[in-house]
């Protein structure tokens, strides 16, 4: 068991009614990228994903092929969001599906707990339903549709109609917790994150809250409510408990007590069930609320946010096959401002792979390490005494790593990522500078030849730890050619915290020739787009 601080992450657990497009590599990319930083901290890290397997859409769209809904969630689980996790990397350490035994029990044992301490009631219900949001809809929420919907009211945010159902359901008195919830956005100011989302959060809060209706009678695809089995509970109901129910709630009280309360990372588009029905959920069961709920942006596709329903979405492995899964993580945390939308383009993508990372990053370490072979034998050289330029950079990596490990606290991924390239920039300034390649032609200088190359491979050390979160796979390949994993072991290991701190690589140390990090792309980008 480790000593640090517990982290546990979620992200949003997916429909898999339909594959995975780039929208969902983006959470999963983010939310690994945090945990790695977390998990090479030393905290207490644990990241958990999965699929909301259970309701109408789930139903809806297996009866459209032929198959029971339970059929066609195992299929796409093992054809697709099983894979999505490896073509990006991803290293979770546990998936939860909602058909799960172990969360429909526990998700049971929630609901009756409400039951039975009064929070839930029968009642009547008739309101505009939206199948792809899974979530009753205010008028004042549709909008005017167009094209085939002409002169129909939809969803804002599926496009399509809404259905007018009338239902006697099973509510939960969510009305109750609308002070409470105010309290605690107002107590905990970073409750909600970004900023944006809070305000909006307590906006809507403050207009008031209906009670919530948890179950549905129409149809059975879902959890039996346990005291009327002519009921199952309403999908969001069940999916939220994954969160829990995931780390034990109701079966294990040790993996439950050291893992939550966790932390909520998921799209602007379920901010609202993440943070005022989910709080007033747990509030009621008296539990604790999450640490922090992070709603990030979205990915734009001509204005619209990229979706399966409207056809825009772009395949995680259309980007991967061309670039690789370090190359789309990079891109994704680098271009986009966390918590705000962001456009993806083919153009941008190629840019920057091959400014920043080929030319940037990747082309420094061959570089470094070829002059090491070339002029020292392959041996990391002793550094002499420092000078200004020497100095400046061990100030950089210092700062970089402080920085960036404070962007993260933040969820400030890109901010990292910029404090981290701030080291890539300066050493390829300072070899420009120095040019080792002139101080090797002359033996007087052999001294400072030998300074300038540590410090060129001591800050790609620094580089390589910094960097494994988020391009784990070239990073790897970094360490091993710096023939660092016998001297400090595993990168892995390497405390990210401590990454700034200077002279770590011995001298002596034996370096390995350096394939490209990042080759040239020889395919025409978007061509299978
Ligand atoms: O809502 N840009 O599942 P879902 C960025 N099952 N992220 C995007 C995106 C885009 N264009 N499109 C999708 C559900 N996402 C529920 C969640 S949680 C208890 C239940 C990502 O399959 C983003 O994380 O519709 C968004 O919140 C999520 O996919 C919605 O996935
Ligand atoms: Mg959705």
């Amino acid at each position: 068991m480790s000593s640090g601080a517990s982290f546990y992450l979620t992200t949003p657990i997916f429909y898999p009614s339909d594959v995975p497009h780039i929208g969902h590599g983006y959470t999963e990319v983010a939310a690994d990228v945090l945990t790695r930083w977390h998990r090479q901290a030393g905290d207490d890290t644990w990241l958990l994903t999965g699929t909301d397997e259970h309701g109408q859409k789930m139903l809806r769209t297996a009866t459209a092929n032929d198959m029971t809904p339970g059929e066609w969630a195992d299929k796409l689980v093992q054809s697709s969001w099983l894979p999505l996790l490896d073509t990006l990397d991803i290293a979770n350490d546990d998936f939860i599906r909602t058909t799960q035994e172990r969360h429909e029990t526990s998700a049971q044992a929630f609901l009756q707990k409400l039951y039975d301490d009064g929070f839930i009631y029968t009642g009547d219900y008739e309101g505009f339903y939206c199948v792809g949001c899974e979530e009753y809809k205010q008028s004042s929420e549709l909008v005017e549709g167009t094209g085939p919907f002409e002169g129909q009211r939809v969803c804002a945010i599926h496009s399509k109609p809404v259905e007018l159902l009338h239902e006697r359901n099973y509510f939960f008195r969510m009305s109750e917790f609308q002070g409470r919830l105010l309290a605690l956005y107002e107590e905990r100011p970073d409750f909600v994150q970004p900023e944006s989302a809070r305000n909006e959060v307590v906006s809507f809060v403050k207009q008031g809250l209906a009670d919530l209706s948890i179950s549905r009678s129409s149809f059975d695809w879902g959890i039996q409510v346990p005291w009327d089995p002519s009921h199952v509970v309403y999908v969001w109901f069940d999916a939220l408990l994954n969160y829990i129910t995931a780390v034990g709630y109701g079966r294990d009280d040790e993996q439950f007590a050291r893992r939550w309360p966790g932390i909520q990372l998921v799209g602007k588009d379920i901010l609202r069930f993440h943070a005022v029905i989910w709080p007033a959920m747990l509030m009621a069961a008296g539990l604790e609320v999450p640490k922090h709920v992070f709603a990030h942006g979205w990915l734009l596709v001509g204005g619209e946010k990229m979706s399966k329903s409207k056809l825009t979405g772009i395949a995680p492995t259309q980007i991967t096959d061309v670039f690789g899964s370090d190359a789309f993580r990079y891109y994704f945390m680098r271009a986009i401002t966390f918590g705000q939308d962001g456009s993806f383009s083919w153009e941008d993508l190629s840019a920057r792979y091959q400014a920043e990372l080929a030319n940037g990053f990747g082309n420094l370490a061959s570089r470094v390490l070829a002059m090491v072979a070339r002029y020292f034998e392959g041996r990391v050289p002793e550094p002499g005494g420092y000078e200004a330029a020497d100095e400046a950079i061990q100030r950089t990596v210092a700062a970089a790593a402080q920085d960036a490990d404070a962007a993260i606290e933040r969820f400030a991924i890109n901010e990292a990522l910029g404090a981290v390239w701030t080291i890539v920039e300066e050493l390829n300034g300072y070899i420009t500078e120095q040019a080792p390649w002139v101080l090797a032609k002359d033996p007087a200088r052999r001294e400072r030849l030998g300074t300038v190359l540590y410090t060129a491979t001591e800050g790609l050390r620094a580089l390589a730890v910094l960097l494994s979160p988020v391009i784990p796979q070239a990073t790897a390949k970094l360490w091993t050619a710096l023939g660092a994993e016998p001297q400090l072991g595993p990168l892995a290991e390497q405390r990210i915290r401590a990454a700034g701190e200077w002279g770590q690589l011995p001298a002596g140390a034996t370096v390995g020739a350096l394939v490209a990090l990042f080759p040239r792309i020889e395919q025409e980008i978007g061509a299978s787009a």
